[in-house]
């Protein structure tokens, strides 16, 4: 099966075996007759978070599990259970119509509600894990679904305990915690500004629905769309330094972007350090950096996973040598 239209960086690759899995129910039989078979296999879900080669061996497992029911309520919160294969964007639009705000900040992110978790998808000032109650999946060391709470999920900045387990589960259902008392959050600077700019004569705070709009119109302003340009949206993880890295780095860049991180480290813009090297708008063959943000490497069409790593490469290495900073990709590499 071609994959160029499931992967939202363009790339030209061919799985040899692929399965659609539309139930939870097919899955044991289906890992029982891959491990039987000694097989490879992975688990494609929106594919927005991958870098894909030119042939995928063994099994490739295309999660299309959808619905969405609230299964509990009480006074401070809905629970919300969401089969893995929905689209992460419209479950989004799906829960303001539904009086369930609280993931409006995430809107726009491409991807499917299973792959979320991962990777602990965040933007403007939120995470989802913070929203996560458990996570169903199929366990594919001891054959059997478990369920995950909170805790065992391990989310962190861009990371999880699925994400260090790599092949390990499949995420088949995500059961959310929404509380029902909703803030809005606006920290973010860039968020706050379109709230500031539009409301100067009013300090009302803005409506779930109304922070939605603001995210979605300046993610369309800063990330290319996929469907236009393929990416994988940010390409690295913003790096973490210690405050001694930061105070240095300071001294020699003045204008150094970096945010407070959690643990009281820094979290650098790695897009400024990579603006800083020249790389923004550039274009090497098939790929390039795109023109409005320099964190998202792109493919304009005909390129392939090694003209993108390539390229990454180049970045990683210009960045370290002006500013000592090691550069993680983000999506994954299969
Ligand atoms: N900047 C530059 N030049 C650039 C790009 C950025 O100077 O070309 C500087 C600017 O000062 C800008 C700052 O870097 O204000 C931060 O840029 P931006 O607000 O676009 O956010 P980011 O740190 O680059 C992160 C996430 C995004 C998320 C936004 C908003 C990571 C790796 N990326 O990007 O997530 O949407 O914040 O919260 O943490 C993704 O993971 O795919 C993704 C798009």
């Amino acid at each position: 099966l071609g994959l160029k239209h499931r992967n939202s960086f363009g790339l030209d690759s061919i799985a040899e075996l692929a399965y659609e899995i539309s139930s939870a129910e097919q899955l044991p039989p289906l890992m029982q007759e891959l491990s039987d078979q000694k097989l490879a296999w992975r688990v494609l879900g929106g594919g927005s978070n991958v870098i894909l080669p030119d042939a995928l061996p063994g099994a490739t497992l295309l999660i299309n599990i959808l619905g969405q029911e609230v299964i509990k309520s009480n006074e401070q919160s809905t629970w919300l259970a969401v089969g893995a294969g929905v689209n992460w964007h419209e479950l989004v639009a799906w829960t303001l119509e539904h009086h369930l705000p609280g993931f409006e900040n995430l809107a726009l992110i491409p991807g499917t509600v299973g792959a979320a978790p991962i990777q602990n998808i965040g933007a403007y000032g939120l995470e989802i894990g913070e929203y996560i109650d458990n996570i169903e999946a199929f366990d594919s060391a001891a054959h059997a679904f478990v369920t995950l709470p909170q805790e065992a999920c391990r989310f962190a900045y861009r990371d999880s305990y699925f994400k260090q387990n790599p092949n390990r589960l499949i995420v088949t259902k995500v059961v959310f915690k929404i509380p029902k008392a909703w803030q809005a959050r606006l920290q973010y600077a860039d968020l706050a500004k379109q709230f500031a700019n539009t409301n100067t004569n009013t300090n009302s705070t803005p409506t779930a629905k109304q922070i939605f709009d603001a995210v979605c119109a300046i993610r369309s302003m800063k990330l290319p769309d996929p469907k236009v340009i393929g990416n994988a949206g940010s390409f690295f993880q913003n790096p973490i330094v210690d405050k001694e890295q930061h105070q240095r780095l300071i001294e020699q860049f003045p204008n150094i972007v970096s945010y407070p991180d959690t643990t009281g480290k820094r979290k650098l813009a790695a897009g400024w350090l990579i603006d800083q090297c020249g790389f923004k708008g550039k274009r090497v063959g098939a790929v390039g950096v795109y023109e409005n943000q320099a964190l998202v490497l792109v493919n304009h069409g005909g390129g392939t996973s090694a003209d993108i790593l390539n390229l990454a490469e180049r970045i990683q290495t210009e960045v370290l040598d002006k500013f000592g900073v090691e550069l993680e990709i983000e999506p994954n590499i299969l």
